[in-house]
């Protein structure tokens, strides 16, 4: 399936290099996509032309980007940017990325966790905490390249379908480079969400309906004339919008001294970003970047938006599509459309899909806060309880390097740790103090 970039503006694809017949060139004359080479299909393997689409035209399975990497030295990433723009050469983006207008997302904390480690009895945790992104959520990544991708194709509204955190980081982004936005989110999302996506000045759309039925409109839209030259970053501009997450693991491999951790546990929503992390580990093995070793992939949900974990649990490949009713909202995908490649990667690794009550989401953002001083959302609640639950099970290796993520900030979802606040309220006298007993 194709979609057609508004047939005004001037695309960069139409300038192609005379020397590489197809590969489209920015203005400055970059490879558009630096060394991306084609989009190939994750279920046929079928190749076709970089370009604006996103499935397969024999089959109809998703197109993710396909690269021809050539040779790629520790030192060329390290001289780079203290942004994903280091690791520029691994995705699909012009090599001048970095001077373009754009948020400079990533290069995020790589916190040691001792504290919560002790009390899981971990031995050599680490906190990837991604709420340090522009827009405090880890959508900063995949939105960057995205934006990329859209200008190289032509696209003049950036647009998405969100659970929350990505309609800001669409919004920033839009901001910043200069273009228009029309986002689109489930009705009923937490207010510091709303206010987030709205505050970049673009158009904010809530629809009366789960997330599932937004990105059914957004599909129809797309279809439709009203949709002309608008690039859905997470639905028409997926294969590029979703190498973003690679950036992750490239991160956390590079501050654990360009090593693998051993274990590691991934949010999932739609599940792109556990899919890319693994994408990300592969591609470093490829390199030599890292030493080849093995490494376990475990996938974090909320028991009430849970169909991976059940489709994990029983043992099945095919995901069940669920509607979703949990606290953690940016995680409420009831069909996720990276479902069974999730299942792939965790069998693969010998990992496991877990999944946690909205009571365990609540102890355990509370839990992250008073051990190692970072306040999640609950999107890092549910990774961090699914660790917990991990470790109780035994399924983790108390002596293994693991890495969770925190993948969104707290202050968006006051809500969910309503109760937390002032231990006492006392005039300003010692003899008050002295009696409120602190
Ligand atoms: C904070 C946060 N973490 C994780 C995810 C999961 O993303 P994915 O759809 O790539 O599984 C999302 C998705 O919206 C999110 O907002
Ligand atoms: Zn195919």
């Amino acid at each position: 399936m194709t979609f057609a970039p508004a047939s005004t503006t001037a695309n960069a694809v139409a300038a192609t290099s005379a020397g590489t017949p197809g590969v489209p060139l920015t203005a400055s004359g970059q490879a558009a996509f630096g060394r991306a080479v084609a989009l190939s299909c994750r279920e046929c393997g079928e190749r076709s032309p970089i370009g604006p689409r996103y499935v397969c035209e024999s089959c109809f399975g998703p197109l993710e980007t396909a690269y021809d990497f050539g040779a790629i030295t520790r030192a060329d990433i390290e001289r780079g940017p203290a942004s994903i723009w280091r690791y520029a050469p691994l995705l699909p983006v012009p090599a001048d990325v970095a001077d373009r207008p754009n948020l400079n997302p990533g290069w995020t904390r790589l916190v040691r966790a001792g504290n919560l480690g002790k009390e899981l009895g971990l031995r050599s945790l680490y906190v990837k905490d991604d709420s340090g992104n522009p827009t405090h959520s880890f959508k900063d990544r995949v939105v960057a390249i995205a934006l990329e991708a859209a200008r190289s194709l032509g696209f003049t509204t950036l647009s998405c379908s969100s659970t929350g955190n990505l309609a800001g980081a669409v919004g920033a982004a839009a901001a910043r480079a200069g273009l228009d936005s029309c986002v689109f989110v489930p009705a009923g999302l937490e207010t510091g969400k709303i206010v987030m996506a709205a505050v970049y000045g673009g158009r904010l759309v809530a629809i009366d309906g789960t997330y599932d039925e937004v990105n059914r409109f957004c599909s129809e839209l797309i279809g439709d004339e009203a949709g002309e030259g608008w690039g859905f970053v997470n639905v028409n501009l997926r294969p590029f919008y979703s190498e973003g997450s690679k950036t992750l693991a490239f991160e956390i491999a590079e501050q654990l001294g360009w090593r693998l951790p051993a274990q590691i546990v991934i949010p999932i929503a739609s599940g792109s970003q556990l899919t890319k992390i693994d994408k990300g580990f592969k591609e470093l093995i490829a390199l030599g970047l890292v030493e080849d070793r093995p490494y376990r992939i475990f996938g974090a949900q909320a028991e009430g938006c849970s169909p991976v974990s059940a489709a994990y649990k029983a043992g099945r490949d095919v995901v069940q599509p669920v509607r979703p009713d949990t606290i953690a909202k940016s995680l409420a995908i009831g069909n996720p459309a990276d479902g069974p490649y999730v299942l792939d990667a965790v069998r693969r690794t010998g990992g496991a899909v877990e999944d946690v009550t909205d009571a365990q989401i609540v102890d355990a953002i509370r839990r992250l806060a008073r051990t190692e001083g970072i306040f999640a959302e609950p999107a890092g609640g549910v990774t961090v309880a699914v660790l917990k639950k991990l470790a109780e099970q035994g399924k983790l290796d108390p002596d293994a390097e693991t890495v969770v993520i925190n993948s969104g900030d707290g202050l968006k979802t006051l809500d969910a740790v309503a109760g937390t606040g002032v231990t006492a309220t006392i005039k300003p006298s010692l003899a008050a103090f002295r009696a409120a007993g602190l």
